[in-house]
């Protein structure tokens, strides 16, 4: 294969960057032609390609968002539009495709390889953490330490004023950014849309811990989870305690990508490029156990994501 391109899709994530860099200049190393799109799949259906050098993608590993932009493309469902991106593909005499970002990407990536025989390879690019098939996406780490700075200052206010503070953060209908953020940052209690919870048990709890000297709590709520608005004002009646809410929405999704995710970007930048030059079957690029790995497209849409619970169990044990 000697000419490929590369998009980024869906919610952008710390790490895209890193790993638009990892795939240039892999593939100029091993003598490809490079093209970046423009706005995902809204782009490969305009046309909107550019060749890129290895200069395109300078100073870039440190930033967070995707030079590339990327774009929310309903209509990329109709295979008459996925016709106009492969027939954009095709003139341009671009014989494989690297999509970097979450699920809905990869059911793009799957269409285009089924319905029209493009070599496609999905890395796996999202602050969610909501794919199966591999133990990381990329921009998740990044993502958990953004929250993790987070409660850190709401902690100084919290233990200043003796209040219980109610913490939103993204994940879609994953808990996995809430229950590492709080595992990792001593909170006392983690509602995630995986494990059923309720929460006058929880205003029950507050209450009980001052009893053991507790004078502020933690709450971090996943936003498939529930209502923060509604959680809060229930545990503040059924607590007493005064219950302060904060949604700290699409700072977490920004930021310079730390070292996991920038070591990920390059491992799976490479890996997708290496699997295009020997012209691989299409698929996506994961890490298990610490190990680079791939699975089909089929293999990624029926792996079913599942929280650890030890995780939840762990945070719940600490936080006495
Ligand atoms: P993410 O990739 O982060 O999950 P989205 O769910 O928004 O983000 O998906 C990104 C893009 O992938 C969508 O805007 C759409 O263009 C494409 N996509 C999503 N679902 C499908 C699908 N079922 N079939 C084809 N393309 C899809
Ligand atoms: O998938 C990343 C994510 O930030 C989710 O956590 C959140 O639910 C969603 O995207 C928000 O989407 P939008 O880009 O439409 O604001």
């Amino acid at each position: 294969m000697e000419r490929i391109a590369v998009l980024t899709s869906g919610g952008d994530a710390p790490g895209m960057n890193a790993a638009l860099r990892a795939v240039v200049r892999y593939a100029l190393n091993s003598r490809m032609d490079i093209y970046g799109i423009e706005r995902g799949y809204a782009g490969l259906i305009g046309g909107e390609l550019t060749r890129l050098n290895a200069r395109s993608v300078s100073d870039m590993i440190h930033k967070g968002g995707t030079f590339l932009k990327t774009a929310r493309c309903p209509e990329f469902k109709d295979i008459e539009v996925q016709r106009r991106a492969a027939e954009t593909l095709s003139a341009y005499g671009i014989e494989g495709l690297i999509v970097i970002g979450g699920d809905g990407t990869f059911r793009g990536a799957k269409d285009l390889s089924d319905n029209f025989g493009i070599k496609v390879i999905g890395i796996p690019g999202t602050i969610d953490n909501d794919m199966a098939y591999t133990d990381f996406t990329i921009g998740f780490d990044t993502a958990v330490n953004t929250v993790l700075w987070a409660i850190n200052n709401i902690r100084d206010t919290m233990r200043s004023h003796d209040r219980v503070s109610l913490l939103e953060v993204m994940g879609r209908h994953c808990g996995d950014i809430a229950l590492y953020a709080a595992l990792a940052g001593g909170a006392e209690y983690v509602i995630v849309p995986e494990i059923p919870y309720d929460v006058d048990e929880i205003a029950k709890s507050i209450k009980k811990s001052a009893l053991r000297g507790k004078i502020s709590n933690l709450i971090i709520l996943a936003e498939g989870a529930g209502n923060s608005a509604e959680i809060a004002k229930r545990v503040e009646e059924k607590s007493g305690s005064i219950v302060k809410m904060t949604n700290i929405g699409y700072i977490q999704r920004g930021g310079s990508p730390n070292m996991q995710d920038r070591i990920l970007a390059a491992k799976f930048g490479a890996k997708a490029v290496e699997l295009l030059k020997n012209d691989a079957e299409s698929c996506a690029v994961g890490i298990r156990d610490n190990k680079v790995i791939t699975a089909t497209f089929e293999e990624v849409a029926g792996a079913k994501k599942v929280i650890d619970k030890s995780l939840y169990e762990l945070a719940h044990i600490l936080s006495l």
